[in-house]
């Protein structure tokens, strides 16, 4: 059976920096893995690799059977917004919209139609209802995080990808969103991937690749 994920032989590197070699890699559809680093080792560079937002320089990433390198660009954006939600390490929320506006836009993007009834449940269910018609500069770290969640979520996505989405939340709320994010992959049937250096996910997710930041040059000592 196709991987949801693979990765072959892939080596990045950012402009002025050494190269990132990432291990090969491969997620079967269903999958919650967690990809685990010290800060600065690629994390939020795979996940980019994988969301087809970066092109490695060297090796093969593919997702869904297809490999990024092969698809146009319009081919690109279809599959990202259709397939894939992103939460990123920084929000990204559109500062100009609300939160309700983020997630029609998000829709309309990949050529769904706009659905308020079900942003209300994803947004209900994220406990970020009552933000719905507030501008991301006005919310908390934590309530920025969720209402990226949510944007993520609303084309209900097959595969999930969030980067350092706890960081920002206190132990309760930690706890309340990883298991969101597990149970809103498994009721959807979506693969998840969260990348993370918060050891409190650990119990959470089934499986963990460990990037060892191999070829990332040390910081000056
Ligand atoms: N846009 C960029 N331009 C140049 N170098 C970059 C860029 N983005 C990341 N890097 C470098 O690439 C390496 C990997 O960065 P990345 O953001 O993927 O790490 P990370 O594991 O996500 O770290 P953190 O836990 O701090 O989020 C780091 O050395 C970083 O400085
Ligand atoms: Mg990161």
């Amino acid at each position: 059976m196709t991987g949801v994920i693979e990765l072959n032989g892939v080596g990045f590197r950012h402009p002025g920096g050494t190269e990132i070699a990432f291990p090969d890699w491969r997620v079967a559809s269903g999958e919650q893995w967690h990809v685990s680093a010290p800060s600065g080792c690629g994390k939020s560079t795979l996940l980019h690799l994988v969301a087809g937002l970066l092109t490695p320089q060297r090796g093969s990433v593919s997702v869904f059977g297809a490999d990024w390198r092969t698809l146009s660009g319009a081919k690109r954006d279809r599959l990202r917004g259709r397939r894939i939600g992103i939460v990123f390490q920084r929000h990204h929320l559109v500062p100009a919209l609300t939160v309700a506006q983020n997630l029609a836009l998000a829709r309309s993007l990949a050529g769904l139609p706009v659905d308020p009834e079900r942003a209300n449940r994803v947004l209900r269910r994220l406990d970020i209802e009552h933000r719905a018609g507030a501008r991301p500069e006005t919310l908390s770290g934590g309530e920025a995080q969720r209402a990226a969640l949510a944007r993520a979520v609303i084309n209900g996505p097959e595969l999930l990808l969030a980067d350092e989405p706890t960081t920002a939340l206190d132990d309760p709320r930690c706890e309340q969103v990883v298991e969101l994010l597990c149970e809103l992959a498994w009721e959807q049937g979506a693969t998840l991937v969260v990348a993370s250096h918060d050891r409190r996910l650990e119990p959470h997710l089934e499986r963990r690749l460990t990037l060892t930041g191999e070829g990332v040059e040390a910081p000056p000592a």
